[in-house]
């Protein structure tokens, strides 16, 4: 049962342990090989259009994946009109009918799972259990909402008044609402900005990441499919630099919810800042500078555990990721020496092949940042371990090792490092308030793991640290939706929790009707 009482179930997995499951989804996944095409889905848009993009798998140099024409500025104003004329209609309609198309839409994501999945790897180079997540994130973002808007926004909310006057407090779509996703989830947050936004009576222009326009253009077909009319959800790729700016400076944007880096959220709220006719709203869920805390009650094993996880699973390439563990001085080594011993472990590689823990990261920028980072951990910090690499991965596609640092201060840390290196600094006896207040002025806000059996520890950092998702005695990746709530605050968001109960909200306008009687 949830917040209101209503029976809500999660996305099953996959019993990996089942052999016909495992054919059955190996199959499923074999019927799709690409190449995928796409181009913008945009009703009335003119014959010209932006350039075609060519889109590479970044486990495979050279293999291509598919490729989109991107949307030209044409193309942009005609689905910004479209939205207009289009959305008051769609805000009109009951819930009920609303909801419906967003819980048929799941079951139909889940009926075709074997397409999304041979996307993720493809185009995402995600690991198999990797893109199965994201599938099950997404229907499950997909079914929640539709319950929430059920729960908000069948009736009005009735206020008390004096006699003679009756009060009363409507939920209504804001307008037209530009959703912008990154690459790391092609499929879930894409789908669950989408999914708020509709569910909230919006009409949504949806731009993919530069990088995993593929995956967008066959989510929105199977949501158009499923009933959401075709000027209500347009699929607008494209770069950032110029469709995303384009779509946020027009003043007939009511809201964008933005996924992505804190960088790119500046310009966004600028672009926001600068327009004169109307003031927008935003949803801006960013970057983080993660940390695990560990204490000298934890168990070793299980901090070892949870922070490669934490730290190395979908080749760090998460906002929730840890990048920092600061461990108590008196367990340090022994953490460290077991930390090593874990990485040795790990697997790198194909991506496609189950017995893979690590994949490639998302393309050779990305690649490029991680080598600049790590030419400059090797000088100034101490090399604690490294996954062990097949040199052909390298001449195969952006593989990056996974590496873990000892660090001497969090001021060697600029920014976000996306990917799978880990900073390891250590904390002495009594300075728990210290570590707690180093965390607080990296100025980021997302995710943070503990690890203590000492009640007060943790109840001091519950009390102190401020973050959106505090984790303790266990990993602190993969947020549940409906059952952790997901987003951060200071430079990692607005602080919206996606999955979370009030997330509608924020793609609403309230209207107060006072009638006297
Ligand atoms: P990014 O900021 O480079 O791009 C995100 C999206 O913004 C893309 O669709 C891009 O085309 C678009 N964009 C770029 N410039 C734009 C502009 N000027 N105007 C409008 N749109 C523009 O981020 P990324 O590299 O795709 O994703 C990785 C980042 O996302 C990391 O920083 C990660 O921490 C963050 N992230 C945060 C969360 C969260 O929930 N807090 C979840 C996933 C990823
Ligand atoms: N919601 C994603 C996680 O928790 C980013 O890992």
């Amino acid at each position: 049962l949830n917040l209101y009482g209503t029976l809500r179930k999660n996305s099953m997995g996959t019993n990996f342990a089942n052999d016909l499951e495992l054919k059955a989804l190996a199959d499923a996944v074999a019927a799709h090989s690409g190449p995928w095409q796409a181009a913008p889905l945009v009703p009335n848009a003119p014959v010209s259009q932006g350039p075609q993009v060519t889109v590479d798998n970044p486990a495979r140099h050279g293999q291509t994946v598919g490729s989109y024409q991107a949307a030209d500025a044409a193309t942009v104003e005609q689905a910004l009109s479209n939205a207009v004329a289009a959305q008051p209609a769609w805000d009109r309609l009951p819930v009920a009918s609303r909801a419906a198309i967003l819980e048929y839409a799941a079951d139909q994501l889940e009926a075709r799972h074997g397409e999304f999945i041979a996307l993720c790897v493809r185009e995402a180079g995600k690991t198999v259990p990797d893109a199965i997540a994201e599938i099950r994130e997404a229907v499950d973002f997909l079914r929640y909402y539709a319950t929430m808007a059920r729960r908000l926004y069948a009736q009005p909310e009735t206020l008390p008044g004096p006699t003679g006057e009756t009060n009363q407090l409507y939920l209504h779509g804001r307008g037209v609402f530009v959703c912008i996703s990154p690459w790391n989830f092609p499929l879930a947050i894409f789908v669950g900005q989408i999914a708020a936004a509709l569910a909230a009576g919006n009409a949504v222009i949806a731009k993919p990441a530069e990088q995993t326009s593929l995956i967008g253009h066959v989510a929105v077909k199977l949501l158009l499919a499923a009933g959401i009319p075709a000027e209500i959800l347009q699929y607008l790729p494209g770069d950032g630099a110029t469709v995303g700016a384009a779509l946020t400076r027009d003043p007939r944007v009511a809201g964008v919810a933005f996924t992505g880096s804190t960088d790119t959220a500046w310009a966004i709220n600028r672009s926001l800042a600068a327009r004169t006719s109307s003031i927008a709203a935003l949803v801006a869920e960013t970057g983080g500078q993660n940390a695990m805390i560990a204490d000298s009650s934890a168990l070793p094993e299980q901090i070892v555990k949870d922070v490669v996880a934490s730290a190395f699973q979908s080749a760090g390439q998460r906002c929730s990721a840890a990048r920092i563990l600061l461990v108590q001085e008196d367990i340090a080594d022994k953490v460290m020496d077991m930390l090593a011993g874990a990485m040795a472990e790990l697997k790198l590689g194909d991506p496609g092949l189950l017995s893979t823990d690590v994949g490639p990261v998302i393309d050779a920028s990305a690649l490029a940042l991680l080598e600049a980072h790590a030419a400059r951990m090797d000088r100034e910090a101490r090399l604690i371990a490294i996954t062990p690499m097949d040199p052909s991965l390298a001449g195969q596609g952006s593989f990056f090792a996974p590496r873990a640092y000892e660090i001497r201060s969090l001021a060697q840390l600029e920014r976000e490092v996306f990917g799978p290196v880990l900073h390891v600094l250590r904390w002495k006896g009594e300075d728990l308030a210290g570590v707690v207040e180093q965390i607080n002025a990296t100025g980021y806000g997302l995710t943070l793991g503990v690890h203590s059996r000492i009640n007060d520890t943790i109840d001091y950092i519950q009390a102190h640290a401020r973050v959106g998702n505090l984790y303790v005695n266990r990993n602190q990746i993969g947020a549940v939706v409906g059952v952790q709530p997901f987003g951060g605050e200071g430079l990692s968001g607005t602080g919206p929790k996606a999955g979370g109960p009030h997330y509608l909200l924020r793609f609403s306008g309230e209207r107060t009707v006072t009638v006297n009687t």
